[in-house]
């Protein structure tokens, strides 16, 4: 048995606590909101910004810690756990995280190292350079990426959040004066797909493909959101997918693996998140993350079947071991409040069955516990996964289930129903 700290209070995070303590560990918790399901399950807590590391550091004795979100990764949470508990961490240091706290830096490093599966984009610091690479691709049809983190608010795509050169060179302006530069890309469509891998640097094992939806309603439709759900099928592919695709995804995450190892003195060990493209001219990056994805991690760390603990361990001796994972198909759907993203009704009291009243898992996202109930917040609220033999099996497990959470939600209808084959 092992004390770990985990760093978070999303659902990500409550999907790695109950693997740990799926596995018999006693969790020391530090979240900047009390999250109820994280709670229960804890040893001990503490409330406390993710960036007040001296805090997090004087809180419990453990023997490692996993750090779920972003942000403290962008600004060296694993360099001072490492350096002042001497305890090995899930994450990457601050350098290597630049993989996402950068977009800049991440286009450039597939650049300068003949990585695959960058789309033609530049680096801007100018009006006048969006305006040159605007004009050399002949074509407005773009994504504009701050550099920095923006809780996946802050890319705007041609077509769906842009639509005349003036919007995108307002917005690419937007984003010059308050970051000093930014990032356009060639719009790049397709089907997109996710590829998460555990990696100590030099290895890396990939988990199941999860195919993730980000738009707030049904048919794909309405404003981006940080995802309404996700699913996985049981051999851990995806059927829009080939091996060849699978295959160029996998390449990219090795070649950049190597490409950091050289860039930084020291590798990258964690989790390293692909968001890839599949476009009629191949498969593009679209991102990196630098953690677990939400909602990916509920679908991937369901299944998992090796200790998080014993891969956390192996991956800082730079000898990470295979991880296995059920073959089993998995459905996640968010509850969200009613008119999120754009007006979410937040402080609404939601009525949640007891775990035995359920045969789906739930896991706590942004919501509130008080004295007579739990209620929501402006973000995301419970995602309600259903693991099974089959995708349509996992999916009635879900949907049977959300129903049972009552309250000023609302979710969406047709996660994975392209792949739901009647009476499978
Ligand atoms: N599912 C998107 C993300 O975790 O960033």
């Amino acid at each position: 048995m092992s004390k770990v700290l985990i760093v978070g209070n999303g659902a990500r995070e409550h999907a790695i606590a109950k693997t740990v303590h799926r596995f018999g560990h006693e969790i020391y918790a530090v979240m900047d909101k009390l999250n109820p399901g994280i709670a229960k399950i804890s040893k001990n807590y503490l409330i406390c910004k993710l960036s007040e590391f001296e805090k997090i550091t004087s809180f419990e004795s453990v023997d490692l810690a996993i750090i779920g979100p972003e942000a403290p990764l962008s600004i060296g949470i694993v360099d001072y756990l490492e350096e002042h508990l001497e305890i090995p961490v899930l994450g990457p240091n601050k350098m290597n995280a630049r993989i996402e706290s950068s977009k800049a830096f991440c286009r450039t490093l597939l650049d300068e190292n003949q990585i695959e599966g960058n789309p033609q984009f530049c680096v801007c610091t100018s009006l006048d350079d969006v305006k040159a690479f605007l004009k050399d691709l002949g074509s407005i049809e773009v994504a504009v990426k701050p550099d920095v983190l923006t809780g996946g608010k802050g890319v705007k795509v041609y077509g769906d959040h842009l639509n005349t050169e003036e919007e995108i060179l307002t917005y690419a302006e937007e984003r010059l004066k308050s970051d000093g530069l930014v990032v356009i890309e060639e719009k790049l469509v397709g089907q997109e797909f996710t590829l998460q891998a555990f990696t100590d640097g030099t290895h890396f094992y990939v988990m199941p493909l999860v195919r993730d939806y980000k738009r707030a309603y049904d048919g794909d439709k309405g404003p981006n959101t940080g995802s309404m759900g996700s699913y996985s099928l049981e051999d851990h592919t995806l059927p829009y997918l080939s091996e060849t695709d699978i295959e160029n995804a996998k390449k990219i995450i090795d070649k950049t693996l190597k490409a950091l190892k050289k860039e930084n003195d020291t590798p990258y060990k964690g989790v390293l998140y692909g968001q890839f493209i599949k476009t009629e001219k191949g498969v593009f990056l679209l991102e990196f993350n630098s953690r677990f994805g939400d909602p990916e991690a509920m679908n991937v760390l369901s299944l998992l079947k090796t200790d998080l603990v014993d891969i956390t361990f192996s991956m800082s001796e730079k000898n990470l071991i295979r991880p296995e994972f059920e073959t089993l198909a998995t459905v996640c759907v968010y509850l969200v409040p009613e008119g999120y993203p754009i007006k979410p009704k937040a402080d609404k009291k939601i009525d949640v069955p007891n775990e035995n009243e359920i045969n789906a898992e739930l896991f706590y996202a942004s919501v509130e516990q008080r004295k007579d109930g739990i209620y929501t917040s402006k973000s995301r609220a419970i995602a309600v996964l259903g693991k099974a033999q089959s995708v349509s099996q996992a999916r009635e497990l879900a949907y049977k289930d959300i129903n049972k959470i009552t309250g000023a939600l609302y979710y969406r209808s047709d996660i994975a129903a392209e792949v739901a084959v009647e009476g499978n």
